[in-house]
């Protein structure tokens, strides 16, 4: 390996001094239109987030027959399911959860409120940290009612629908700040945000691949907010695979990364993610409500190394 290195050091010193500088030029060009076209790509799907609207998002996805209470095999009680399973089986723990690109919706973090004495939710858009402050504050009606989510939780936990409101009321205890994020950036949330050692977990769902213009910047994404993670800490990603679209309001479409399991399982293992569960969910027909094309779901939990 070293042989090889000097030799090219010889080569190299050999050319003459022009054509290497013109190499290196073209060499630091080509960087630059690689970074510049990527950051092209980021500002275009920041455009998109533009028309995007909480209520209708949480009509389309968070009603029945995705939210089908009765159903196994509804979406949401699939993911509930799975997030419960994920923060009972006794080895995620610590003090501070982070909830990254929390969007409009709490159900990603009704089983994990009960663990961590400090929850922080994330979102880039206002009007999404808006619709959360107003359940969180209790202030003027949300754009969903989430107790149905808050009954199915305290059934999954085996403590009766009726303690619903003080699953409610840990969950106001709990979310210590509603924070803006960005997870282009290096450093997705505000310096100081959060401890140095970073948060003992952090939950993500549907948000990676969704405000990521293609698999190398969902991969360079996935690693900034690994970076928010404290060493051996634990990442709960949830999100959809095939997918090339979905609705975020009326009239309003985003361009999703389609994923399959392999390329997931690759971003995880190049950002130093060790993957410890593996899910699928398969939309059945009656769950394909033209709001997306979104062919199955994915459920991870993975620990960074
Ligand atoms: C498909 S929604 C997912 C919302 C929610 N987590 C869920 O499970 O339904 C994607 C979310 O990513 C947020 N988002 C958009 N651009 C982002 C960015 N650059 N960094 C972090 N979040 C972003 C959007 O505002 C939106 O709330």
């Amino acid at each position: 390996m070293q042989v090889a290195a000097e030799s090219r050091v010889t080569w190299d010193s050999q050319k003459p001094r022009e054509l290497r500088e013109r190499e290196e030029s073209e060499v630091m060009e080509n960087k630059g239109v690689k970074e510049k076209t990527m950051e092209d790509g980021v500002a275009a799907m920041a455009a998109c987030y533009a028309g995007f609207d909480p209520a209708a998002y949480l009509q389309y996805n968070y009603t029945a027959p995705r939210a089908d209470f009765t159903r196994r095999d509804s979406i949401v009680p699939w993911k509930l399911g799975c997030l419960h399973r994920a923060f009972t089986e006794g080895d995620i723990s610590g003090g501070l959860l982070v909830d990254v690109g929390s969007g409009p919706t709490l159900y990603q973090v009704l089983s994990g409120c009960e663990i961590f004495e400090r929850l922080v939710l994330t979102d880039f858009l206002e009007v999404n940290r808006r619709e959360l402050k107003r359940w969180l504050q209790d202030q003027g009606k949300s754009s969903l009612d989430w107790t149905p989510y808050l009954q199915h939780v305290c059934k999954l936990e085996g403590r009766g629908a009726l303690a619903w409101s003080e699953k409610a009321s840990r969950l106001r205890a709990v979310v210590s700040d509603v924070l803006p994020i960005d997870v282009h950036r290096p450093q997705p949330l505000a310096p100081g945000a959060l401890p140095s050692p970073g948060a003992d977990c952090l939950v993500s769902c549907f948000c990676l691949e969704s405000v990521s213009p293609d698999l190398d910047a969902f991969t360079r994404a996935l690693g900034h907010i690994g970076g928010l993670l404290r060493p051996k800490g634990h990442l709960i990603l949830i999100g959809a695979l095939g997918e090339s679209f979905y609705q975020g309001g009326p009239g309003v479409q985003i361009p999703v990364v389609p994923l399959d399991e392999a390329q997931v399982c690759s971003s995880l293992k190049q950002n130093g993610f060790t993957l410890m569960r593996l899910e699928v969910y398969v939309l059945p027909d009656d769950m394909r409500v033209g709001v997306d094309d979104v062919s199955g779901i994915f459920f991870v939990k993975a620990r960074k190394e």
